[in-house]
């Protein structure tokens, strides 16, 4: 599913470069549940994003979903994030003057999967997570928690295979932290590839697979 040979990633400011990643192999396959760890600056959104198509490497090789998507241009990429990727960020973002429903339907506009029924999903998901009474809330009227849910509910409306989430917990209170890390089990279990970034070392053991980085390299990936 997803195969990165020897990634590097620098940033030049000015005529300096410096060096964020420093060659990353890192092999994810179908229904994993991954733990990315590292301490601030490491080098975990650069990667995530890398991942998510959101950003290309400066040197390496990416294959995604069986394509090489180096050479890609930004309407593919785009065409592929909409296809395989859910994303789940720290602060959520949703916007502010739609209720939840309508923020869990937001992907659908730029879907071109033919998703049956939305606003039925949209509902079923907000209901499996918890959220039947809070529909119509915007988002201000909705805690932390429940915010989260429904931008995983976000994520997950247009049937993507990954889950990708960058510190989806960094914003929310240790408890509901962990039970935002239990719903990402849960759609494990039903099929889901999920990658997690955090720089919790409580929440390592949620996923499967632990992978720490250190310093824009891998430094252990070990099965948890
Ligand atoms: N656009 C940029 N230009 C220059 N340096 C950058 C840029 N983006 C990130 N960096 C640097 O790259 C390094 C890694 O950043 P990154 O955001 O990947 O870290 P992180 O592990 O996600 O940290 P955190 O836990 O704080 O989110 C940092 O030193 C950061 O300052
Ligand atoms: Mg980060």
């Amino acid at each position: 599913m997803i195969d990165l040979r020897n990634i590097r990633k620098s940033y030049f400011v000015g005529d300096r470069e410096l060096p964020i990643l420093k060659g990353i192999d890192l092999s994810i396959t179908k229904g994993e549940f991954v733990v990315l760890m590292g301490v601030s600056g490491s080098g975990k959104t650069t990667l995530m994003n890398i991942i998510g198509l959101l950003d290309k490497q400066t040197e390496g090789d990416y294959t995604f979903a069986g394509t090489s998507v180096d050479g890609l241009d930004d309407e593919r990429l785009a065409d592929m994030r909409n296809t395989y990727i859910g994303f789940v960020f720290q602060q959520f973002f949703l916007l502010p003057y739609l209720d939840a429903i309508e923020n869990v339907l937001i992907p659908i506009v730029y879907s071109k999967k033919g998703i049956k029924h939305p606003r039925e999903k949209a509902k079923m998901l907000l209901g499996k997570f918890g959220l039947e009474q809070r529909i119509h809330n915007k988002p201000s009227q909705l805690s932390g928690g429940e915010q989260q849910r429904v931008a995983i509910a976000r994520a997950l409306v247009n049937d993507p295979e990954i889950i990708l989430a960058d510190e989806p917990t960094g914003a929310l209170d240790s408890k509901t932290g962990g039970e935002i890390m239990d719903l990402f089990q849960m759609l494990n279990e039903e099929g889901k590839t999920i990658i997690v970034v955090t720089h919790d070392p409580k929440l390592a053991t949620f996923g499967k697979r632990l992978v720490r980085i250190e310093d824009g390299a891998i430094s252990e990936d070990i099965t948890t």
